[in-house]
């Protein structure tokens, strides 16, 4: 028995190396052989402008990565000066303090310049080959029949980009605006995007992977999605939204808002006052126009409608801003203003580029909320406007907190909380006392009305299809259900 047990013993500490050997090989081998079909994927799908905007990006990687320090230091501290547009604030933001918040040194200001000087003069013209080309299949598109709206979404963003179409398709009645969702990574193993396609009309699920080589994917991320799907969707008229933002006017009268029509461009304005650096506006040729562009508020990304046909070097500069926006152009651009991102990438490329824009101003952005039993005031999101008639709103941005329904419940501070409803008060993000009701003055329950598409998308559209990770649907529809019987037995307080 001992000396079988000993060559038992030996024999399988020899099978053990043999197997790890083999697994290790076989590591290597499906890495390999997983890394080369993924550049597999990119000779097999087509997109008219893939070869141009993969050129672009190998651009951005080399001749035209900025060649100078980081911008990390401030000279003053930014909080001091966050100030609402259309309120006065005791720290002015005048040239002086623009130019100085954020430090800027000699060095950063000529490679910044020649960036903008190598862009506008060669790299943003039909003079490099890659524009000329880009340029001619965006031309050749058949405008009609090209409008709709693109997402970017994945992982925790899926269920918000759900929600949003849900409300388009069927509390809207649009089944015929197409959709495209972009998403980062195409993973055999996420069922997700095309889940949503085959559950609504007219979806369609791209996948940045398949455009872009894999050493070009590793340098973007986070914001730099969003201007990436506007270079590769295949709409003309594309209407851009974040997941958390829920559209709530007809999707095709945005597309013949006389602004959008005459400038092919519409930004939406943010709560608070711009705080661009003033040496931007040198650094890109925009010294004219430092003054105009400076009074501008700053502006809210979380909705954009823009003409690709028209706006192409736009988008082309706003990849690139967004390609250096957390070491260069956030800071540039924001100066450690709240929501420093890619807010401000969009508009500043089209000033920079002198294609039409147009941007709300002279109006305060709206905020809308509840008051807590402290009588304390509880932002939930921005709605944002009609950019032709600014008193009717055409989103809801519902991005504080988002409707990520999984965090609510299971932190379980949403049912403790005995405000049942919370999209109550329509007002300033400054308290100026002049709140209006958000039920009365937007004329439906939006709050019981989203909520209650809830039910339906965990029971009936996505039945057998697991949501969350961490809860079934059937689950978390038991809290959803609770809370839209709450929701409808509050509703007589209302009127
Ligand atoms: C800026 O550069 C420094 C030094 O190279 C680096 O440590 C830091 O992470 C960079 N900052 C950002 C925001 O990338």
């Amino acid at each position: 028995m001992g000396y079988s047990k000993y060559k038992f013993n030996r024999l399988f500490k020899k099978v053990s190396i043999v197997s790890t050997l083999i697994l290790i090989l076989f590591i290597i081998f499906t890495l390999t052989f997983h890394g080369s079909s993924k550049s597999f994927d990119l000779i097999v799908l087509k997109n008219p402008f893939q070869n141009s905007i993969s050129k672009y990006t190998s651009l951005f990687n080399t001749i035209l990565e900025p060649k100078c320090e980081n911008f990390t230091t401030y000279n003053l501290d930014s909080s001091n000066y966050w100030q609402y547009y259309g309120f006065s604030h005791h720290m002015q933001l005048n040239e002086d303090t623009l130019s100085n918040i954020l430090q800027i040194n000699q060095r950063q200001e000529e490679e910044i310049s020649r960036i903008h000087n190598e862009l506008i003069n060669y790299y943003l013209t039909p003079k490099y080959p890659a524009f000329a080309s880009l340029e001619k299949s965006v031309n050749g598109k058949n405008l009609e029949n090209s409008r709709g709206i693109v997402y970017v979404s994945g992982e925790d963003y899926y269920w918000l980009t759900i929600l949003s179409i849900k409300f388009i398709r069927d509390h809207m009645k649009d089944r015929t605006t197409p959709i495209e969702i972009f998403v980062p990574f195409r993973d055999a193993n996420d069922h997700y995007c095309n889940k949503i396609s085959m559950t609504y009309d007219n979806v369609k699920c791209l996948y940045f992977s398949d455009y872009l080589s894999w050493q070009q994917m590793k340098k973007i991320s986070g914001y730099q999605y969003k201007s990436l799907a506007l270079l590769l969707t295949s709409f003309n008229d594309i209407l851009y939204l974040d997941s958390d933002n829920i559209p709530i006017n007809n999707i095709q009268e945005m597309f013949e808002d006389e602004n959008y029509r005459k400038t092919g461009f519409v930004s939406w304005p943010d709560f608070w006052k711009r705080s661009t650096n003033y040496k931007f506006y040198k650094m890109s040729g925009l010294s004219n126009y430092a003054n105009p562009i400076s009074t501008i508020p700053s502006i809210e990304s979380g909705q954009i409608l823009i003409n690709k046909n028209s706006h192409l070097k736009t988008l082309l500069l706003s990849y690139y801003y967004n390609f250096y926006g957390p070491e260069y152009f956030y800071p540039i651009f924001s100066q450690g203003f709240p929501g420093e991102g890619d807010k401000e990438t969009f508009y500043l490329a089209s000033r920079v580029v002198n294609e039409k824009s147009f941007v709300i101003t002279g109006q305060t952005t709206k905020s809308f909320g509840y008051k807590d039993k402290n009588s304390k005031y509880i932002g939930q999101g921005i709605l944002q406007m009609n950019p032709s008639n600014s008193n009717k709103y055409w989103f809801l941005h519902v991005n504080y907190p988002k409707l990520n329904i999984n965090n609510l419940f299971l932190n379980n501070n949403y049912q403790k909380n005995n405000n049942i409803r919370k999209w109550m008060i329509i007002r300033n993000a400054q308290d100026d006392g002049k709140g209006t009701g958000f039920w009365k003055k937007l004329g439906i329950d939006l709050e019981f009305e989203i909520w209650n598409l809830m039910i339906e998308i965990l029971t009936v559209d996505f039945k057998g299809f697991k949501i969350f990770k961490e809860i079934g649907n059937d689950e978390i529809c038991d809290y959803v259900k609770e809370h839209v019987k709450k929701l409808q037995n509050s509703k007589l307080n209302l009127i």
